[in-house]
């Protein structure tokens, strides 16, 4: 499995793979610290594209000033492992100066969706999200893109600008994996010590009372959020950042959940910032 370091390199590969045999080129973004969810990707590329391109890039400027980009886990051998296992055929693995040359002054803003939810707790995050997966469609030139729907928001800036730029890579979404109690994979889990671990579990117990009053008629967004934060309220050590109700296309807050609204959820445990979502059947 090759490890390609320039956007050059990326395209000269992607050229080549379609160009013998007419193939479909799939790509995986990432920003490494790969666990089964971004597996479930490699693995649902595979199955859908002849040849399979997974990025690993710690995207800097999608980090706000205090957040965790320095301390943000990478352990890149460990990642080609899991990758090659999967069956990855070519890891993209560039420097922060390839993806932003020296005087970088091109960002692709996606506006109003990227001020809601985790934009609104981050602010920038989507600016970075849209403009370092613009640089990875645009080098990759990939016919498909595979993302969890664990980001539910971030999904929804990438189809708007998908939309918007034209570009030619199809988003596909692929479903959250969990571990076995129900939380969420995700890379900063390694950040929660073994209390935090347990308390964590109050977010995806949220998600999944939120699913039941769902399942047993209940529509109405205030008591379906008052539900959830009911039960994050039980755990005094987190701290809850939103919980929403929102159309997943547009990210606006609905009055009622229906086919295709988000219920996403995000709060702090410890100074570990997780989140959490179902979208309705
Ligand atoms: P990262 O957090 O590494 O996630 C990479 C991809 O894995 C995203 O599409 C994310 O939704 C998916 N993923 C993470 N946890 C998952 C889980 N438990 N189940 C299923 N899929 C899961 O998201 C990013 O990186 C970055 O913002 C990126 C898109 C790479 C741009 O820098």
């Amino acid at each position: 499995m090759e490890i390609l370091r320039t956007c050059a390199a990326l395209r000269e590969w992607s050229r080549d793979e379609r160009n013998d045999g007419g193939n479909t080129i799939g790509l995986v973004p990432t920003m490494g610290a790969l666990h089964a969810g971004h597996a479930s990707l490699i693995r649902a590329s595979r199955a859908s594209v002849g040849f399979t391109a997974v990025s690993i890039f710690v995207n800097p400027t999608q980090f706000g000033p205090n957040e965790d980009f320095a301390r943000y886990p990478r352990s890149f051998e460990a990642d080609c492992a899991l990758a090659k296992a999967e069956g990855a055929d070519v890891i993209f693995a560039p420097s922060v100066e390839e993806m932003y040359p020296a005087g970088a002054a091109t960002f692709v803003e996606v506006s109003g969706l990227s001020d809601r939810l985790d934009g609104n707790s981050r602010p920038g995050h989507f600016r970075g999200v849209a403009t370092v997966v613009a640089k990875l469609f645009i080098a990759s030139e990939a016919d498909r893109a595979f993302f969890g729907q664990k980001d539910a928001a971030q999904i929804s800036v990438l189809r708007r600008m998908g939309a918007d730029l034209r570009l030619a890579t199809e988003i596909v979404v692929c479903p959250i994996v969990r571990e076995p109690d129900g939380l969420a994979l995700s890379s900063r889990n390694v950040y929660l010590n073994p209390e935090e671990r347990r308390e964590a579990l109050a977010l995806s117990c949220a998600i999944r009372r939120a699913e039941e009053l769902f399942a047993s008629g209940e529509r109405r967004g205030d008591l379906l959020i008052a539900a959830a934060k009911e039960i994050l309220a039980g755990e005094p050590a987190i701290r809850i950042d939103y919980v929403e109700l929102v159309d997943w296309a547009t990210l606006a807050p609905t009055e009622r959940a229906g086919p295709g609204s988000l219920f996403a959820v995000a709060a702090w445990v410890g100074a570990t910032r997780l989140i959490d979502n179902t979208v309705f059947p």
